[in-house]
C-alpha cells in the first residue's frame, strides 16, 4: 500500500496458493479445478487471483458475466467459463476470444450458434441444467428437444454440462443429495467432455466421481460457506484477505455525546472516540451499524453509531492511539465469518461488496 491509500486490501498469494494445494490435494485426480472470480475474485481483486494461480494446475476461470471474462482474457490463456449472463451484442467478441458460454434454453443456444456462423468460427459452450435453484438453466423435463436442437448445430461445440447446488452448505443435504441424481441422470444425456456440478461446500460433502470438474469460489479465498462445510474437516484453509485503513481523527468526548446520524448511540461516559475514513460507499456495511467492530493495534473496538456512506466512528475507550494508526476492518479478529454474523448476512457478501475502487495488494 502506498501512504496516499486511505483504504486498501491486502491479500496473501501464499493463503490463496495453499488453499488451492488443500482442495488439489483432496480430490486427487478426480477433478479439475475452476477457480471462481467472479464479482472481482469474491472482493480479493481478479486480476490478482488470476495471475496468482494462472501457473498452477487449473483447468480456466469462472466468471459470472461476459465482462468479467473479457476483462481477464489478456491474463490467462486458459478456459473462461462465463457462467450466469452474456449479452448478445458481445458474443462475435466472445467466440474469437475463446471465452466459454454458458447455454441455458434454444434461443440463447441460436443466438451463440448464428454469432459463430457469421464469423466463421465455431462458441464453445456449456449446457446449465436447472436441478432445484431455479436460477438460470433448463429444466430436465425439457432437456430432451433442446439436445436434439444442439446435435444438429455445427457452429456449437458443446464442451461441458452443468448444474449448481441450492442449498449445499445447509446441515441437510437431502435436498443435495437429490439435485445430484438429478444431474447425473440428465447429464448422462449429454455427451460433452466436462460434467460439473460442486461448488466449495458440495466439493468437501459430496462424492466428486463422476462429475470431473470443480467450481471453487469461497474456499480458495479460505472462507467456509456455513458451519457445516467447515465441521467436514477435511482440507485447512487460511483466509487470504485483509482489509484496513487507517485512523483519521482521534478525539475525547464527554458522557451522553451521541454519535453519527440519527443519534443512534449515546457514550454512557466520557470516552475516546476514533474516526475512520472508510463507510458504506465502499462496502463496509451499514448493517454494520452499534453491532460490529475493527481491530485497532490488537484491541477489538466497537462500530459505534451508524455506519454512514464515508466515514465510521469506533469506541477506543481509556486507550487512545494516535491518527494514523493502522485498522483491521477485515482480517485477524475481525474475520469474515464473524463479520457476516454481525452484519446479519454471509461472508460471500462481506467480501464480494468491497468496492473494486479500492487498491488490492498482493501479500506474502
Ligand atoms: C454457478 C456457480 N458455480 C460455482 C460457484 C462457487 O461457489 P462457492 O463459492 O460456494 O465455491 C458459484 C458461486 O456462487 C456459482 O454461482
Amino acid at each position: 500500500m502506498t501512504k496516499s491509500d486511505r483504504t486498501w486490501v491486502e491479500v496473501s498469494r501464499r493463503a490463496l496458493l495453499s488453499n488451492f494445494g488443500q482442495f488439489q490435494r483432496f480430490f486427487h485426480s478426480q477433478a479439475l479445478i475452476a477457480p471462481v472470480v467472479k464479482a472481482n475474485a469474491y472482493g480479493h481483486g481478479n486480476g490478482l487471483v488470476v495471475k496468482t494461480l494462472n501457473h498452477s494446475q487449473v483447468w480456466g476461470f469462472c466468471v459470472a458475466y461476459d465482462s468479467e471474462a473479457i476483462e481477464l482474457r489478456p491474463l490467462t490463456d486458459k478456459p473462461l467459463l462465463v457462467l450466469s449472463a452474456w449479452q448478445p451484442i458481445n458474443l462475435p467478441t466472445l467466440i474469437r476470444r475463446r471465452i466459454q458460454l454458458v447455454i441455458w434454453d434454444r434461443s440463447a443456444a441460436q443466438a451463440a450458434a448464428q454469432a459463430a456462423q457469421r464469423i466463421n468460427r465455431q462458441a464453445i459452450v456449456h449446457l446449465k441444467i436447472d436441478t432445484g435453484t431455479s436460477r438460470i438453466g433448463t429444466r430436465p423435463e425439457a432437456l430432451a428437444p433442446l439436445l436434439n436442437y444442439l446435435k444438429r448445430q455445427r457452429w456449437l461445440h458443446l464442451e461441458g454440462v452443468f448444474s449448481h447446488y441450492a442449498d449445499s452448505e445447509s446441515n441437510s443435504l437431502r435436498l443435495a443429495r437429490q439435485q445430484r441424481a438429478d444431474f447425473i441422470q440428465a447429464a448422462s444425456q449429454v455427451s460433452a467432455p466436462l460434467v460439473h456440478i460442486a461448488c466449495t461446500a458440495a466439493s468437501l460433502r459430496l462424492p466428486i466421481p463422476p462429475t470431473n470438474l470443480v467450481r471453487l469460489g469461497l474456499g480458495l479465498y479460505g472462507l467456509w460457506p456455513s458451519p457445516a462445510t467447515r465441521r467436514a474437516d477435511r482440507v485447512r484453509l487460511k483466509p487470504a484477505m485483509t482489509w484496513k485503513t487507517r485512523v483519521l481523527q482521534v478525539k475525547s468526548v464527554p458522557a451522553g455525546t451521541a454519535i453519527g446520524y440519527d443519534r443512534t448511540y449515546r457514550v454512557r461516559r466520557a470516552t475516546t472516540i476514533a474516526v475512520l475514513p472508510v463507510g458504506y460507499a465502499d462496502g463496509y456495511d451499514r448493517r454494520a451499524s452499534n453491532r460490529s467492530h475493527v481491530i485497532i493495534s490488537g484491541r477489538r473496538c466497537p462500530i459505534v453509531g451508524r455506519v454512514s456512506m464515508n466515514l465510521v466512528m469506533v469506541d477506543l475507550g481509556r486507550r487512545p492511539v494516535s491518527a494514523g494508526t493502522e485498522v483491521t476492518l477485515l482480517g485477524r479478529g475481525a474475520e469474515a465469518d464473524v463479520l457476516a454474523r454481525e452484519w446479519s448476512t454471509i461472508g460471500y457478501e462481506v467480501v464480494s461488496r468491497i468496492s473494486p475502487n479500492i487498491p488490492r495488494y498482493a501479500a506474502a
